[in-house]
């Protein structure tokens, strides 16, 4: 017989709750989590596209997926999703909080405070709200995990995205912190991302010079990243492969640069 080191990350028996997971990022890791025998919720706001684009991977995969609307601001919506994956397929093991987004703010001091607080409640408390709900499942689950889609601007401070990076930095703090009150019976990592091109990274507001710099980035293997190179460390975090790893941030994000070279302009 021989040693099969992919048995240990088969998702299999896994229930897995996906925010944001109707394109781009969320839906490759739902694509990869269901190719590796999870059961998947795909939550997302635009509820036609999460259910077309779950018909899509279960006919890819053969795993049993469904889609549906959710805000994750919304306390009743998030509810009524971990309800129906618990309904639906008897357990939840595995949430990936997935959702967020940033625009840019060129005058980092005219930021508004709605424009804060809008900006924590959908990167920041909608991840705690999400724990809140499907914690009771969690708990009771095999290889339960929480993964949260973090990113570098989480890291090294962004000026020129306050709200977002602000917002992502907390994101990082207070998943460390969560990692702490749930040990033993959930882990929880997050994965710091860098650019990666989608639809709401160009929707972000970058101006030409940006797009550029992060188009040809500047860092280890020379390239911005795709969504599948993002979903394979969700897929080794929330397998048993990730069984030891926990109050994690890593980064997927082409090898940021360390050093720096000088004489640099
Ligand atoms: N793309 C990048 O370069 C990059 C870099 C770093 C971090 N990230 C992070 O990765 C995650 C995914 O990024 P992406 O580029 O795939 O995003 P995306 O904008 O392409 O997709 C996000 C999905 O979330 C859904 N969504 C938005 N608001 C929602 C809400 N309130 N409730 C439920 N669903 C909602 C959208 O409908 C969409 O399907 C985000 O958290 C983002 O901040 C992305």
């Amino acid at each position: 017989m021989s040693f099969n080191p992919f048995a240990d990350f088969s998702m299999e028996g896994h229930v897995a709750l996906i925010t944001g997971g109707a394109q781009n990022i969320g839906e490759a890791i739902a694509r990869t989590f269901a190719g590796a025998g999870a059961n998947v919720l795909i939550a997302d706001l635009n509820g036609d596209k999460a259910i077309e684009t779950a018909r899509n991977i279960q006919q890819q995969t053969g795993s049993k997926i469904f889609g549906m609307k959710c805000d994750v601001t919304k306390a009743e919506d998030i509810k009524a999703c971990v309800d129906k994956a618990v309904e639906h397929f008897g357990g939840l093991s595995t949430l990936v909080n997935n959702v967020g987004w940033g625009q840019a703010n060129p005058d980092p001091i005219a930021v508004s405070d709605d424009d804060m607080i809008a900006s924590y409640r959908l990167n920041t408390l909608s991840a705690l709200r999400m724990v809140e709900a499907a914690a009771p499942y969690l708990r009771q689950a095999k290889n339960a995990s929480i993964t949260n889609s973090g990113s570098m601007v989480g890291l090294l401070p962004a000026f020129d995205f306050l709200a977002y990076s602000s917002a992502k930095a907390a994101l990082n703090h207070m998943m460390l912190g969560l990692a702490h009150s749930f040990a033993k019976s959930v882990r929880i990592n997050t994965v710091v991302i860098g650019t990666v091109l989608t639809e709401g990274y160009a929707a972000a507001g970058l101006d030409a010079k940006t797009q550029e710099r992060l188009t040809n980035p500047d860092n280890l293997t020379g390239r911005s990243g795709t969504p599948q190179d993002v979903a394979n460390t969700f897929l080794w975090l929330a397998s048993p492969a990730g069984s030891w790893v926990s109050g994690q941030t890593i980064q997927v994000a082409g090898g940021p640069k360390r050093v720096r070279l000088i004489p640099e302009d």
